[in-house]
């Protein structure tokens, strides 16, 4: 019989536990950002759908608050007692789903949770408007995901309470650009300030297709924000047009730099950063885009280089990275949580 244990589950005093980076950089952040909640009083009881809707002043108050929850992740009080969070994902998901819900539990809020649209009226015919007008008097704020873009608009139309999009097909997934960012500023918190040393800019490369991943889209939009800490961004894909029609134009307006290439590991030697993605939610279903892609311990990486990555993973990414300093992408997924805690006692205006 084939034993499929590792070899640490087999003998749990084997290796260490993973040592996932980032632990001790929130406090950096809490030091670096001067605290001032004003900005995020325009949050308060809105929707978020769309990564454009976050200037640099409440992104980086964001992250500072976020920090303060990770550094302290037993809350003394639970702002969100006795509210209700509606969880309503009408698309697969890990990170974002749980994440959420884990953020509204250590916040103290109670959760209703929709993990298959079959489940609801939608197995009906029923519209999301009409779900809407209901969600509002069944709870405090929704999350939704939806493979359509214009779901979390329809459902807008009908709500009162405020709605979180979690990820709306080829448009916006502007939490995980959050937690992305989120990363980004642990790793180095220079990135807070406002005047950047030319040679303190660092070189981020994004192997997906800014166009049709919609986690990319968000970030490259929260990342506009703080354009003068990057040197340039690099795309690397073997697609002829990666953008849509006016992105890379309004990406560089707002000072991003961008540079397209389809060969990763002749520029992974120069990278500081490799942010990869290679799912794509089109239609009903996902793609695999730039599938010759892939990072692992043979690629030619820069020893401090990190590596960024929204999750689920496929053979893009070898699991022989995880236990090397370049592993930023779980410190990711962690600090998604916090990030989003931040967001949603803001939103419900009940900081801890
Ligand atoms: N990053 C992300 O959206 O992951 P899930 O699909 O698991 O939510």
């Amino acid at each position: 019989m084939v034993n499929r244990l590792s070899p640490k589950l087999r003998d749990p005093l084997q290796g260490q536990p993973l040592d996932i980076q980032g632990f001790e950089q929130p406090r950096a952040l809490l030091d670096r950002i001067p605290e001032d909640l004003t900005s995020l009083l325009d949050l308060v009881q809105r929707p978020v759908v769309s990564a454009t809707q976050f200037n640099r002043e409440q992104l980086l108050q964001l992250a500072r608050l976020a920090s303060r929850y990770e550094t302290q992740p037993q809350l003394s009080v639970r702002p969100l007692t006795g509210k209700i969070l509606i969880s309503a994902f009408y698309e697969p998901s890990t990170r974002t789903r749980l994440s959420f819900e884990s953020a509204w539990h250590r916040l103290g809020g109670d959760i209703m949770s929709i993990t298959d649209p079959a489940s609801t009226g939608i197995a009906k015919g029923e519209s999301l408007y009409d779900i809407g007008e209901m969600l509002n008097h069944y709870g405090d704020l929704v999350v939704l995901r939806d493979s359509s873009e214009n779901a979390v608009y329809e459902m807008l139309e009908s709500l009162r309470i405020p709605i979180v999009n979690g990820g709306n097909g080829t448009d916006e997934h502007p939490t995980q650009a959050m937690a992305d960012i989120y990363a980004l500023l642990k790793w180095r918190p220079e990135l807070c300030d406002a005047q950047i040393d030319a040679d303190k800019r660092i070189r981020l490369a994004i192997v997906g297709v800014p166009g049709v991943m919609r986690t990319v889209r968000s970030l490259l939009t929260l990342m506009s924000q703080f354009a003068p800490a990057f040197e340039e961004v690099l795309i690397i894909t073997d697609e002829e047009a990666p953008f849509a029609e006016g992105q890379r134009e309004e990406l560089e307006s707002a000072g991003l730099r961008f540079r397209i290439t389809a060969d990763m590991d002749r520029e992974l030697p120069d990278l500081d950063v490799i942010y990869i993605n290679k799912i794509a939610w089109i239609g009903d279903d996902y793609r695999e885009l730039g599938s010759q892609y892939r990072l692992d311990e043979n690629s030619p990486l820069k020893p401090d280089a990190v590596v960024l990555h929204p999750l689920a993973r496929g053979d893009e990414l070898a699991r022989a990275l995880d236990t090397t300093p370049h592993n930023w992408y779980f410190a990711q997924a962690r600090g998604a949580v916090f990030m989003r805690m931040a967001l949603l006692s803001t939103i419900l205006k009940s900081f801890a």
